[in-house]
């Protein structure tokens, strides 16, 4: 049976100072990268202040950071959360598009989350469990949404194969693939939002946002954590469906 963590909150560093850190035994059972990483979510702010503030997920600090910045999740906005569980970023865009209707006098908006797992209700989105990668998903997505989208996001990530390079080109090549989901589903000056590891492949992917967007910024959010290679595309002025160009190839 796995043992409760054991908290020595305030412990002296030795130093005069008090180790604050939340340290966990290694229970017989619980290897070492288990044991690392419950004493690594311990100590994260930002899961602190989740659970704090009913957040489903630190994840969702990520897109709070990014919208302060580029402010994209406005009231009224239409939004669509590719891979959206377990909710974090639904939860954000709930409050920020006024999807409830709780702000009064402002324009009342739309929120989607679609995911391969199930995902707990959350008042004020709507949530599909859908393969965003399935035939006709992009149509099933604006009957569900009752037309276009002013954002679509994607907090996607590829199932770890545990090989860098590998994972790399899997989540290029994913959101290369939600991309082409978000040309279907985009109104012009819409805002595409996604996940990506930085690293070699991403050139071609980069080059095409640039191509039907607007602006393209490369950011890494504080609450994305340091030791990670994720970071975020936040492409917005989306140029039109008609002037979509996926071949890096054309002139753009
Ligand atoms: C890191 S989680 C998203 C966390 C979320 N942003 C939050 O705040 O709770 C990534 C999700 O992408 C989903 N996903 C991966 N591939 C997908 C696909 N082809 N279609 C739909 N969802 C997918 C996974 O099931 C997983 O739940």
């Amino acid at each position: 049976m796995t043992k409760a963590p054991n908290s020595r909150e305030g412990k002296s560093s030795g130093r005069g100072q008090r180790d604050l850190r939340v340290r966990v035994k290694t229970a017989k059972g619980r290897k070492l990268s288990s044991k690392l990483w419950l004493e690594r979510q311990l100590n994260d702010p930002y899961v602190v202040r989740a659970k704090r503030e009913g957040y489903r997920g630190r994840a969702a600090f990520k897109i709070l950071e990014l919208d302060d910045k580029y402010r994209f999740l406005v009231p009224g906005a239409r939004v669509v959360d590719l891979g959206c569980a377990p909710g974090g970023w639904c939860q954000v865009a709930v409050g920020r598009v006024n999807a409830l209707g709780e702000k009064s006098g402002k324009a009342v908006g739309k929120v989607l989350g679609i995911d391969l797992q199930e995902v707990d209700p959350i008042a004020g989105a709507d949530i599909h469990q859908l393969d965003f990668l399935s035939d006709g998903a992009d149509g099933r997505v604006k009957d569900w949404l009752g037309g276009p989208a002013d954002v679509v996001m994607s907090d996607m990530a590829a199932a770890s194969s545990g090989h860098k390079g590998t994972d790399h080109l899997r989540i290029v090549a994913l959101v290369e693939a939600a991309a082409a989901f978000a040309f279907d589903v985009l109104e012009p000056g819409g805002t595409f939002v996604a996940k990506v590891l930085a690293g070699g492949a991403e050139t071609e992917m980069q080059a095409m946002l640039k191509r039907n967007f607007d602006k393209v910024a490369n950011v890494k959010p504080p609450a994305s954590r340091s030791d990670s290679s994720e970071k975020f595309v936040v492409a917005t002025g989306f140029r039109g469906r008609h002037a979509v160009d996926l071949d890096d190839d054309q002139p753009g």
